[in-house]
């Protein structure tokens, strides 16, 4: 399973990237205000800041939401950098303009996905990557993990090679549940990933050992 951090954050991309664990990188505009990065130039700059720092796989999210202004977005974040995962909302001019982007060997992201029959269009069309968020549905009383397994199905049954990237991760308990499920990709925050490294047991057990090889070496 690949791992891609959920942050437009450079420190925490390198943190991450430092720990030898990660696979890529997803953003989006709020993860990208959040940073305070605003204004084409200034948004263009840290996509390369970011590609600069990871092997692969950096999700960069167009804000159009027509047909020709998403192609005019999407090749222009293309051709910053052959690690940019053109990322285009689910919606009618966006499967078309997947579509188009595949044809042309441009990668992409197919983002807010809610539903199977969603993430099934988007693999017609030849996404490289769906997005299911699966923290939003459990936000609203919805099970997010099954939507997870129902799209696993979906793509085996027929053997799309698009990739399940599990999105809108809340913490630990989801990725583990995403990797028993198959998802191919989980993008998650750094708390949730650095947690993973966390057991009481673990900390108790190394303790003891450490003391004990002091007193048997007379320490
Ligand atoms: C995915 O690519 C999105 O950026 C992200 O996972 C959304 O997560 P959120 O629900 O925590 O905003």
């Amino acid at each position: 399973m690949k791992f891609f951090i959920d942050t437009a954050n450079l420190d925490q991309i390198k943190e991450a990237q430092d720990l030898g664990v990660l696979d890529g990188v997803t953003t989006n505009p709020s993860l990208m205000a959040k940073e305070g990065i605003t204004g084409d130039a200034n948004v263009t700059a840290h996509y390369k800041a970011i590609c600069d720092i990871v092997d692969d796989n950096v999700s960069a999210e167009v804000i159009a939401t027509t047909f020709d202004e998403i192609i005019k977005e999407g090749e222009a974040l293309a051709a910053l950098n052959p690690k940019i995962v053109v990322k285009v909302p689910m919606i009618k001019d966006g499967v078309k303009a997947i579509k188009y982007f595949t044809s042309k060997g441009i990668k992409t992201n197919c983002t807010l996905i809610f539903s199977p029959g969603q993430a099934l269009l988007a693999a017609k069309a030849g996404a490289t990557y769906v997005s299911p968020f699966l923290g939003r549905l459990d936000d609203i009383s919805t099970d997010g993990l099954q939507l997870i397994e129902d799209i696993r199905l979906i793509f085996d049954n027929y053997g799309y090679p698009t990739q399940i990237l599990a999105a809108s991760i809340r913490g630990p308990l989801h990725i583990v549940a995403c990797a028993k499920l198959g998802a191919d990709v989980i993008t998650a925050p750094l708390s949730a990933i650095t947690a993973l490294l966390k057991h009481p047991l673990t900390d108790s057990g190394l303790a003891t050992f450490l003391a004990d090889h002091k007193k048997a070496a007379g320490l």
